[in-house]
């Protein structure tokens, strides 16, 4: 069963939205590096843009970046990303993955958005009137990636970003991960997913480990992991990821981390190669502090 009850407009722009939209504009930035069309198809697409209201988590995540932007030249494509969306330098807006893809796409390239939220899908939509290239579809994700993948172009990404309410999202995940490794070995994939408890990701882990992909896990982690019930840090499984993403990732996450966990936190951002050539190395890496 879907979940309807998930809204991401409390989350936008928290710490793992930093996360996860900075590593998305670098895997952009790669498909744009060659001239041939790409098309990404982003399967839980969510409202497209968000309007931050006192209280929500981005004054842990992109709240405490902005006022300081101009010392963090690493993720300037992602901060200028987001200062197109607030013009006045005020922060009040904040891009989800959709407007995030769109501002990448050039004339030829194409985006698929799905949202199953009947209030999202609207936003969605009205965010999306009119873009060149884009498709929003209010469908179930789980269904729309068969019928979307493998895109046309060949060339692109699957970003796979569903709210975990379910239980059964990691293995809805691992799912389309292998519907993706049977129809689209070429593609590249970004799947995100939560991390509460170390031990709940292991067999997630070996699940992807078992697609015999080259694939890696990049683990973005800011609170002690000893409670179940908060998002202490979150994951990004990285399947076929551009030439030399993991070596910017290794040196511009860890500051990151370090910055958004704030005193009392507990910054850690662990590379796992799960499999793969790189996978020789296959002890998980972490770098803590
Ligand atoms: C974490 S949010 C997406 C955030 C968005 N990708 C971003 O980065 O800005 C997850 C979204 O998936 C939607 N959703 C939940 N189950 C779904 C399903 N089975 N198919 C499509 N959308 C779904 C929720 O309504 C929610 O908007």
């Amino acid at each position: 069963m879907a979940s309807l009850n998930y809204r991401h407009s409390y989350h936008a722009g928290n710490i793992a939205d930093v996360f996860k939209h900075y590593v998305l504009t670098l895997v952009l930035e790669a498909l744009q590096r060659k001239d041939t069309p790409f098309c990404v198809v982003d399967s839980h697409a969510g409202a497209g843009l968000y309007e931050l209201e006192r209280g929500g988590e981005h004054e842990q995540g992109i709240g405490q970046l902005w006022p300081e932007r101009s010392a963090w030249p690493m993720l300037a494509s992602y901060l200028e990303l987001v200062g197109r969306f607030n013009p006045g330098g005020r922060l009040r807006f904040y891009p989800g993955s959709p407007m995030v893809i769109r501002e990448f796409l050039r004339p030829g390239d194409r985006a698929v958005l799905m949202e199953l939220h009947p209030q999202e899908y609207g936003s969605l939509r009205e965010c999306m009137y009119h873009a060149p290239g884009v498709a929003v579809h209010h469908i179930n994700a789980w269904n729309g990636i068969r019928a979307f993948v493998p895109p046309k172009e060949n060339r692109g990404l699957l970003l796979i970003d569903p709210p975990y309410e379910q239980p059964d999202e990691f293995a809805d995940v691992i799912a389309a991960l292998r519907y993706g490794m049977r129809h689209w070995r070429n593609g590249l994939y970004v799947a995100w997913y939560p991390i509460k408890l170390r031990r709940r990701i292991e067999s997630f882990h070996r699940a992807v480990a078992g697609l015999k992909a080259s694939a890696h896990a990049v683990e973005f982690i800011t609170l002690p992991l000893d409670m179940d019930r908060r998002l202490n840090g979150s994951g990004l499984i990285l399947i076929n990821p551009p030439w030399q993403l993991l070596d910017v990732l290794r040196v511009n996450l860890p500051p990151l981390a370090q910055r958004l966990a704030g005193a009392g936190g507990a910054p850690q951002v662990r590379f796992i190669a799960l499999s793969g050539p790189d996978v020789r190395a296959s002890r998980p890496r972490g770098v803590r502090f």
